[in-house]
Parts: C-alpha cells; structure tokens; sequence
C-alpha cells in the first residue's frame, strides 16, 4: 500500500491532538487510577505503526533500496572519502553511535548526538530542531554539511557516474543512466523507509495478548501512561508528538567546550540568527522559527528500539535509561525555558526500576519484511 506524504501531515496533526487529549487524561489518571492499564487502553494512547509512509515519486523497489544501501554505507560520498552516513548511523547501535556528540567530519567538532534512524520515515520534521522536512530531501543536507561528510554534491555526482557499478544501479533503480542529486536523495531516503521496527512485546500487549509483558513491564506501562505522564509528549505509534520542548537538560559539555561552542556559532550564523555572535548555548528550535519561545526547544524523539541508541539527548548528556528516568524525577532540569509540562514526579526506587525495564524491553522490537518490491 503506497500512502503520501500529506496523509504522513495529517497523522502528525492528529498526534498533537491527540497529545492534548493525553494531558488531560495523565492529569487526571495519575495515581488516582489503579490497576494495569489494558491492551486497549494502551492501544489507544499509542497504538501500531501503520504502514511505512511513501511519497508518489518514489516507490519503493527492491533496486532503489539496494542503490540506497550501498550509498549510505559508501565513504565516497564525504569530502575526503573517510565518512558515510554510516559512520554516524550505526546498524548495530540503533543507527545512531555511542558518542556524546557526533561524530564529527575529521578535524570539526559536532554540536549534537547523532540520532537513532529507527522509524525515521514516520518522523516529520527531521533533525533535533526541525530544520528538514522530506526525507529524500535530508541526506543531500547531510552530504553538504561540514561539520558532516563536507563534500560538493555536484563533484559527487561525476564521481558516480564515473564509476559503471554505480551507473548500473542507477539504471535498475530509476530505469536509465542520469545521475543526479535528487536521484541520490531518493535513493538513501527508500533504504531509510526500510528501518522500520515493530512487534515489540507492547505491539503484542496491544495487540490482546496480555502475556506478552510482565509484570514489572506492565508496572511499567502504568507509570509511562498514568503516573510519569511520559505519554503527554512520547504518544502515538512512534512515541512521539513531533513537538519541541525545552526540558532543560545539562548542557555543560556544549558550552564548556570551545570548539563545539565554535560549531554552534557556526551554525546559527548560517541559520541567520540574530545575536549569533555572542550565542552561549544551542538554540534549539530557536534557530530555525526565531522565536524566543523556542530557546533551547529540542524535538521529542521516537522511543521505539530506545534501548540500542544510548547515550540520550540531543547532547547526549545522559548515559543511561536510569539518568534520563532520574532526570524526570527530578521535574527536569533548569532553564529560564523549561516546558510547564514538567513536575517533579516522586517516583520510588520500585517505579523507576519498573520504568527502566519497561523503556529498555518492551519497546524493543524486530525488522519488518516489507513492502518492498
Ligand atoms: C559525521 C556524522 C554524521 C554523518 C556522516 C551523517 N549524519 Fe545524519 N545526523 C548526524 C547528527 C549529529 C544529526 C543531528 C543533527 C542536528 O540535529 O543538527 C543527524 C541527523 C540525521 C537525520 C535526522 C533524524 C531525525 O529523526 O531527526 C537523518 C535522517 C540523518 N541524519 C540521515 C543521514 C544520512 C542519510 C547520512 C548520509 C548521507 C547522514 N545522516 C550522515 C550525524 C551524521
Ligand atoms: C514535556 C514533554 C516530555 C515529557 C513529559 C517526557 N518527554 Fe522524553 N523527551 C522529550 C523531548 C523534547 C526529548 C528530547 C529533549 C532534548 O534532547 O533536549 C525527550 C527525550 C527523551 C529520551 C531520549 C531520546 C533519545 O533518542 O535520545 C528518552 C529516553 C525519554 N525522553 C523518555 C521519557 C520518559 C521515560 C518520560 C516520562 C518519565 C518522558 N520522556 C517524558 C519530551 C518529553
């Protein structure tokens, strides 16, 4: 089944929604109500992933995913031949890395943790602050930037059609020879629509079978839902309101450091920002709306697989699920910003720990076959 990206829109305005009507629920629920939330109350607040949004002009074939593939894991798309995406997207670390920031292109210092690709097609915007929108779009943004693969896109165009392995690729995927940028971005957004990952033990939960958690996952369940309110923003089939939020989190290892802090500088410069030169922290969503109601906003991430892509945050400020629940604990951190939807929580070490398995386990789920053709 193809669906479009405008139909992708419309599920992400139903999610704020959806979000609102979940606020109201988490205020009210939150340890008044006892007991297990059930399979179809959980299915309700998050429920499945649907089929993996596609837009008309690239349908989704074995030999554009194949030439995605291999473009995403092929260095010759960096400016000196030593980095693909890759590099920063690891298939065995929930295609994100274990660095706090970055990795970097060699000799530049990266300003934010590089992100978990899992379910990515399903995400809208795209990157921390929102900067990118379609997904065919965003890897081109990566091949330019420099503190990524820094290269020209247009020599990368002539070095493929260089290369006849790759003019043959291009041919089975889009029918001839023409190499082009938007081709390249067509071809690593397919293989991207692929990472798709469900039948977690909650798929199953939701699904009616009440074996398929425990019960410290069902404790679990109870607290992201009623007693935690994680659900206010982590809603939906991907748990996320592709909403921005200031949660105050650390940010010391940005700001300490002064060629990050260069990188950031660099960044709001080229994003136009007002103040650019005197800037002390990542501005967040700032940077892009310009709005002073968006400092230090960062976007709600997708939960699902959440325990492969540690450390967490847009700086990577927390190591572990237990740092992250301990932080909400704690009512979040400090920032003149910080969201009005935190409070501190009051959880005991039993909550937090049942938490903890909850986010790592029952989240965790396999890759889907399909619907590649
Ligand atoms: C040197 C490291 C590095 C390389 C190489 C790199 N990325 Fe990334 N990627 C990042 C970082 C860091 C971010 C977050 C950037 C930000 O928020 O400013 C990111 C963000 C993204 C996102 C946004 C995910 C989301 O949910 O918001 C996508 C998609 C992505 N990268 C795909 C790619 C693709 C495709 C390539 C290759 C063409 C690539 N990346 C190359 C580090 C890298
Ligand atoms: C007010 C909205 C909000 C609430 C409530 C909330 N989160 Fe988040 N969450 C976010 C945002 C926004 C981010 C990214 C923030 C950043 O990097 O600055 C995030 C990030 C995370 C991450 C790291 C994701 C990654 O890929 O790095 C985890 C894990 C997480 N939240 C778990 C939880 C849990 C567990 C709860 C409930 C105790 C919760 N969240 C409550 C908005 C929220």
């Amino acid at each position: 089944m193809v669906c479009h990206v405008r139909r992708g829109c419309l599920v992400v305005k139903r999610s704020v929604a959806l979000g609102l009507a979940l606020l109201a629920f988490a205020a009210l629920g939150a340890r008044a109500r006892s007991g297990i939330p059930s399979p179809q109350e959980a299915k309700a607040a998050i429920g499945h992933l649907g089929p993996v949004p596609v837009p008309a002009g690239n349908p989704l074939t074995r030999a554009t995913v194949d030439l995605g593939a291999w473009l995403f894991r092929d260095p010759m798309l960096s400016g000196d031949g030593s980095v693909s995406c890759e590099t920063c997207h690891l298939p065995d670390h929930g295609y994100a890395t274990p660095d706090q920031l970055g990795p970097a292109y060699p000799s530049k210092a990266e300003r934010r943790n590089s992100p978990s690709l899992i379910n990515v097609a399903y995400n809208l915007p795209l990157i921390w602050d929102g900067r990118a929108g379609m997904l065919d779009k965003q890897p081109l943004g990566s091949i330019g930037n420099v503190l990524h693969m820094n290269n020209n896109r247009d020599l990368l165009v002539e070095q493929l059609k260089a290369d006849p392995t790759y003019l043959a690729a291009f041919r089975a995927a889009f029918g001839d020879e023409a190499v082009t940028t938007a081709r390249i971005g067509r071809a690593i957004g397919a293989f991207e629509r692929t990472l798709v990952f469900d039948d977690s033990p909650l798929d199953r939960y939701m699904a009616g079978d009440e074996s398929a958690l425990d019960g410290a996952q069902k404790r679990g369940l109870d607290l992201f839902l009623r007693g935690a309110g994680c659900i206010v923003c982590h809603n939906g089939p991907n748990l996320t309101d592709n909403q921005f939020h200031n949660l105050g989190v650390p940010d010391d290892d940005v700001t300490g450091d002064p060629a990050v802090m260069a990188s950031v500088r660099f960044d709001a410069k080229r994003n136009g920002y007002q103040g650019w030169e005197q800037l002390g922290e990542d501005p967040g969503r700032a940077l892009i709306t310009k709005d002073p109601a968006d400092l230090g906003a960062f976007r709600t991430m997708g939960l699902r697989n959440i325990a492969e892509s540690a450390p967490y945050m847009h700086n990577g400020a927390f190591e572990t699920l237990e740092q992250v629940i301990a932080f909400y604990d704690r009512g979040g951190g400090n920032h003149p910003n910080k969201s009005s939807l935190l409070k501190p929580l009051g959880l005991s070490d039993a909550d937090k720990a049942d938490l903890a398995v909850f986010l790592r386990t029952a989240l965790t789920g396999k890759q889907r076959p399909g619907p590649v053709r």
